[in-house]
């Protein structure tokens, strides 16, 4: 594989030698595995290292974060460590082990082993070859379970027949790797994969891990197939037990989910980072009650910020959509409508109702509305006799409206209407006194 190294970007292939280099010094024996291994076989780029150690993983670690004077997180417990080597160069490093599943569905119990241990323990075979980086057989491809051949021939494999019972996230995985290579899950592991649905293994598992496993899928570049594939497969029962089985109608507002977020990236992408992943959660939710998103949220430990995205959509009412599809409405309604929500929940509000006015007045809040700016600032209000305080917000938004609105265009014509909200403002407050 030396070759397939040597071609890689002149960053990671120098960070790999400089890694090599250490290791030498070190008298350690240290191996490229996992994920990065398939994608360089496959020529995908992957800007993840992930590093077994034969000895002391966090260890190596640390030498890696002097040298390359960087902070290193370590988790003691698994003999790992991460560090950013560059900004958006990671490198998991670990010290090879063995593990045993005493409970089915729970976390390993880890302890020291070899390579090869460390390899039987991973979920498939194309996960589970590794290179070596030492200096004397750089590049050697290690492969005991034929992932190579399996990578070949598009095969998802487990390594033993109860992989899916002892971690049951592999389901997930399974149909994450299948879908996103255009891979088949081969008949004896997709016969294993269904053994543990059926014994609601996926259940079993705790929430959090599943979650991570689910917003992946979610966060893959075309999620579709893989969440059809899931949901066919798993009936996502873990997301809750009242979800409904498949059905074509959240299939298609999926379709329609994904167009609007790439019609979203490709205009707006600028604008706001966007939760993509959070938008097709709340899509396969969309038929749950409130009471059952906020209990799988809080299953999920989901932020305070992601829980509050996704019951607000739960919250919003047919009058709400009622409201925004009539033809004409002033842009200070539809500002005034749209700004408290979410970009996630306005992409789904528009991939779900598809009113031509409601679907236009949101085409504008993004291009037009959302953006709109008014020139005067506080000092403005401040020179005109404003009193600082809730006042300043209530005028800003009036000026902002009217601008919307289109009754003030020029900074003078705003400074005019400041005037003006002063002296009405004066007015009743002597009326009050
Ligand atoms: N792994 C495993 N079982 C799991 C999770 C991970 O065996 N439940 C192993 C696999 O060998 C995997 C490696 O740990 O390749 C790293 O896991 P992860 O970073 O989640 O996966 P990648 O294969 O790197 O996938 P991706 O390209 O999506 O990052």
């Amino acid at each position: 594989m030396k070759d397939c190294l040597n071609k890689l970007p002149e960053e990671i292939k120098d960070l790999i030698y400089l890694i090599s280099d250490i290791a030498c010094k070190d008298n350690t024996a240290v191996y490229l595995v996992g994920g990065f291994v398939r994608d360089l076989i496959l020529g995908v780029k992957n800007l993840d290292l992930d590093i077994v150690v034969e000895g002391d993983g966090i260890g190596f670690a640390q030498k890696l974060a002097v040298e390359f004077n960087v902070k290193l997180v370590s988790h003691k417990r698994f003999g790992t460590a991460t560090i950013m080597a560059r900004p958006h160069l990671k490198i998991d490093i670990s010290s090879a082990r063995k593990e045993y599943y005493p409970q089915p569905a729970h976390l390993p119990v880890v302890s020291a082993g070899a390579l090869k241990d460390d390899l039987y323990r991973r979920d498939f075979t194309v996960n589970a070859m590794a290179i070596s980086i030492g200096v004397k057989d750089f590049g050697r491809l290690i492969d005991f379970f034929g992932g190579r051949r399996d990578l070949l021939n598009k095969k998802i494999r487990i390594l033993h027949n109860i992989s899916f019972i002892d971690d049951p996230t592999r389901i997930l995985r399974a149909v994450r790797f299948e879908k996103r290579y255009n891979f088949n899950i081969e008949p004896k592991t997709l016969k294993a994969l269904k053994e543990s649905v059926r014994k609601n293994m996926l259940c079993k598992v705790e929430p959090q891990r599943l979650r991570d496993e689910l917003i992946l899928i979610l966060k893959e570049l075309h999620p579709l197939d893989q969440i059809k594939r899931a949901w066919k497969l798993t009936g996502l029962d873990f997301i809750s037990s009242r979800l409904s089985a498949f059905d074509k109608k959240t299939c298609c507002l999926l379709e329609r989910v994904e167009k609007e977020i790439s019609w979203f990236k490709n205009n707006y992408h600028h604008r706001r980072h966007l939760d993509d992943w959070l938008v097709y959660f709340m899509c396969l939710t969309s038929s749950l009650s409130i009471d059952d998103v906020r209990a799988s949220c809080e299953k999920f430990v989901f932020r305070a910020g992601e829980e509050k995205r996704v019951l607000i959509y739960k919250k919003i009412r047919t009058k709400f959509i009622f409201s925004l599809s009539k033809e004409k409405i002033k842009p200070s309604k539809i500002f005034a409508s749209l700004e408290p929500l979410s970009y996630e929940v306005i992409l789904l509000l528009k991939a779900k109702y598809a009113n031509k006015f409601f679907q236009k007045h949101i085409e504008d809040f993004l291009e037009i509305y959302n953006g709109a700016r008014i020139s005067i600032s506080g000092h403005d209000l401040h020179a005109l006799g404003a009193v600082p305080g809730p006042d300043y917000k209530k005028i800003f938004s009036r000026v902002l409206n009217a601008k919307l609105d289109g009754s003030v265009k020029t900074r003078e014509e705003e400074l005019e209407l400041v005037k003006k909200l002063l002296r009405t403002r004066i007015h009743t407050d002597k009326k009050t006194d």
